[in-house]
């Protein structure tokens, strides 16, 4: 299994880093076996896979079970799990205890966190404290939308373009091993990337990062909303209904079950 050292030494070499976010055994499997070179289990499955309208309410409990499900189909591959909106805000203790959680019950090897402000900075501090890597996020961070007004990019003004660099630099000094980052200008993600030894994983955030990471769903086209950095490979939502409408058929029309599919069938 790659490891924290493997990313930092495929930027040096220049290698492109792989992340996609899987939820359960069946995609966790997937995403194995097509070679990612790490797994996100992301809070946006509470879009995808728990139909909410934002990632808010998504809990520890629902992350820690689908991060559990994850590993059952990816046991050979390095998963970062999300830490849920509110589950690093409190204090410290808390913030270290649902850590240890997604780490020792969900199996996860690391967590990812959103933002640099200096809270933040101390909640990486105080979680790399229990000896578990940290991931941060920022730019378009989804856990903030309700401050943002919405899914607006980040980083388009220079006051905001250089409060995201200097966070991105904090981050770093604070310990974290890789750093996402979401719905910036292409210039920012660049910069950053540069400017850091850690490894930057964009999303809406340009050609220039070390890495990219997608949403499972997205990709496969069974998301209800397309945003313009995402790139749909399959489109999964227009077929699958048509494969269930064949197989409705084939019952009603008395094709399915066939013999082959009976155990001790009558002769007819
Ligand atoms: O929750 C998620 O899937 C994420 C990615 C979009 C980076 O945070």
């Amino acid at each position: 299994m790659l490891n924290i050292r493997s990313y930092k030494q495929m930027k040096q070499n220049h290698d492109k880093i792989v992340m996609i976010t899987a939820y359960d055994y069946p995609s966790g499997k997937y995403v194995q076996e097509a070679g990612v070179d790490l797994i996100l289990v992301g809070d946006s499955l509470g879009m995808v896979v728990l139909g909410y309208e934002n990632t808010l309410k998504v809990t520890l409990d629902d992350i820690l079970h689908h991060t559990q499900a994850t590993r059952r189909g990816a046991d050979q591959t390095f998963i970062v799990a999300d830490m849920p909106y509110m589950s690093y805000h409190i204090n410290n203790e808390k913030t270290k205890e649902n850590a240890f959680r997604l780490i020792i019950e969900g199996e996860a090897n690391a967590v990812k966190l959103e933002g640099g402000s200096s809270s933040r900075l101390e909640a990486i501090r105080a979680i790399l404290d229990c000896e578990i890597p940290v991931c941060a996020h920022l730019g378009l961070t989804p856990q903030s939308i309700q401050t943002f007004g919405g899914y607006v990019v980040q980083g388009k003004n220079e006051k905001n373009h250089d409060y995201i660099f200097q966070q991105a630099l904090d981050i770093e000094k604070a310990g974290a091993f890789m750093l996402v980052l979401e719905g910036i200008p292409e210039q920012l993600g660049k910069e950053i990337t540069e400017a850091l030894t850690i490894p930057t994983i964009g999303i809406g955030a340009g050609r220039f990062c070390d890495g990219q990471v997608l949403v499972y769903h997205d990709i496969l086209g069974m998301a209800d909303f397309k945003p313009k950095f995402v790139k749909q490979f399959a489109d999964l939502s227009e077929e699958i209904p048509g494969y269930i409408k064949n197989y409705c058929d084939e019952v009603k029309i008395r094709i399915f079950p066939k013999e082959e599919n009976i155990y001790s069938p009558i002769k007819l």
